[in-house]
């Protein structure tokens, strides 16, 4: 697979002309270490193209990724998940549609919600493991498609445990009643890959984000915006500059370029490998830790159903000398990558073991407090834009949700911003840690 992007910016630091243009630092570094990627950052001079009228080297990218995926149509975001979760609402208000969503949103949506004055009908989730994680009721959504004509449907697939949703499923729904079907995938660029595609692209869903710095090999801020219908790619670029840098680093989308060649020759054979090396992995510690169900690579250690504190044996993990994605008591998440070597699971085994040693056996029981939806009083735009104050969450009750004050990661909301703050909220508030919310004054 032929790499523009990055042969471009190699060519351009090789043939080293006097540069007169931006970036300030003219390719010399002031970083031994980061010497060459000062000499491949470039802005957008002849030849190198924009990301937002593209017709050249990102284009042709672009168009790669796209035939990878079998996608309509794939836009580069410097900007994350997040630019992408903007681009895809700000297309769906331009065409005025109802905004449908499955509460376990990222913090991203909801921000999207504020910027563009969307308002969301919240589809709760039978939630199983906390705030993080629950199963979306099928006839729900028909339910709710039913009601609103000329809509779209938004769900978050993996979720931030690993957790899929059925997208099939959804898609299938999603046509009936002529709804997009728009999936937060930024945890799930690796799917395609699997012995049988398990991307929401190929599974029926109009639009989906991928970040491609979480589960490929890009730098952080690279992801994927894909698209079933190309019609859509100028609408999307369109909206994803209304909220991004017009100045996108040309290192991040480098990095996606050099991704699709990774995707092109080398994901399918890691995957495979990896895909083993994790069941090895959990096998052997089958007798001791309860794993959560879902996407391989996020291997979710369900803490105090296996009687120990998630936060004790994330520090002993630490001690030991590994970092895990996420601890709380009930739960610990170990985020793996296609590049993981056969040695890395080694490594984590024997840290997990020792770890394991090291934490105290605990009668723990999860946290059962299931969120319930606030009333709402205001819309998400204006209760976010409103004047407000920090108040302890006892303080708080019956008080206005301002900010989206979730705990990140995972990032994921308690009370949105415009809904009443209740004592289950308080309740769910404490448990993740939250000792203060920000509500309208
Ligand atoms: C489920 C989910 N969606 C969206 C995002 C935002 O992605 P990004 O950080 O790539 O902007 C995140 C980030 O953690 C996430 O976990």
């Amino acid at each position: 697979m032929n790499t523009p992007i990055y042969d471009f910016l190699r060519n351009y630091s090789e043939k080293n002309p006097l540069r007169c243009h931006m970036p300030g630092h003219h390719g010399k570094h002031i970083s031994e270490e980061l010497a060459e990627l000062y000499r491949l950052d470039i802005t957008e001079i002849s030849g190198a193209d924009s990301l937002f009228e593209a017709d050249g080297i990102i284009s042709e990218s672009e168009d790669n990724t796209a035939a990878i995926y079998g996608s309509g149509a794939a836009l580069f975001s410097a900007g994350g998940s997040t630019s992408c979760i903007q681009a895809m609402l700000g297309a769906m208000r331009l065409e005025n549609r109802r905004i449908i969503a499955v509460r376990n949103v990222h913090r991203a949506f909801l921000n999207s919600c504020v910027l563009l004055g969307l308002d969301v009908e919240w589809i709760m989730p039978d939630y199983t493991d906390g705030i993080l994680s629950g199963t979306v009721n099928l006839s729900e959504v028909e339910k709710l498609l039913r009601e609103n004509p000329h809509s779209c449907l938004y769900v978050t697939s993996p979720d931030y445990t690993g957790r899929i949703a059925d997208i099939s499923a959804l898609s299938a729904i999603c046509r009936k009643y002529d709804a997009k079907l728009l999936v937060d995938n930024a945890h799930g660029a690796h799917l395609h890959f699997f012995p049988n595609s398990m991307h929401p692209i190929a599974l029926g869903a109009d639009m989906c984000c991928d970040s491609a710095h979480k589960m490929l090999p890009a730098l952080t801020g690279g992801a994927f915006l894909h698209v079933k219908d190309r019609a859509y790619k100028p609408i999307l670029k369109q909206t994803m500059s209304m909220f991004t840098s017009t100045s996108p680093s040309y290192l991040i989308m480098m990095s996606l370029d050099l991704c699709n060649r990774y995707m092109a020759e080398e994901i399918r054979g890691d995957i495979e490998d990896n895909l083993r090396y994790i069941r090895d992995f959990r096998q052997r510690f089958a007798h001791r830790i309860i794993f959560a169900e879902g996407d391989p690579f996020h291997i979710t250690i369900k803490a105090a159903e296996s009687g120990f504190d998630g936060e004790e044996f994330a520090e002993n993990l630490r001690k030991n000398g590994a970092e895990c994605e996420f601890s709380h008591r009930d739960t610990v998440i170990l985020l793996m990558s296609p590049l993981n070597k056969k040695a890395d699971y080694e490594l984590l085994g024997d840290i997990v073991e020792k770890s394991l040693e090291m934490t105290e056996n605990r009668d723990i029981q999860p946290i059962s407090i299931p969120p319930v939806l606030p009333v709402k009083a205001m819309s998400v735009r204006e209760a976010a834009l409103a004047e407000c104050v920090e108040l302890p969450v006892e303080k708080a009750v019956g008080r206005i949700c301002a900010a989206v004050k979730v705990p990140c990661p995972p990032a994921v909301p308690i009370a949105a911003s415009g809904e009443i703050i209740d004592e289950n909220c308080v309740k769910i508030f404490k448990s993740y840690g939250i000792s203060s919310v920000i509500v309208v004054k």
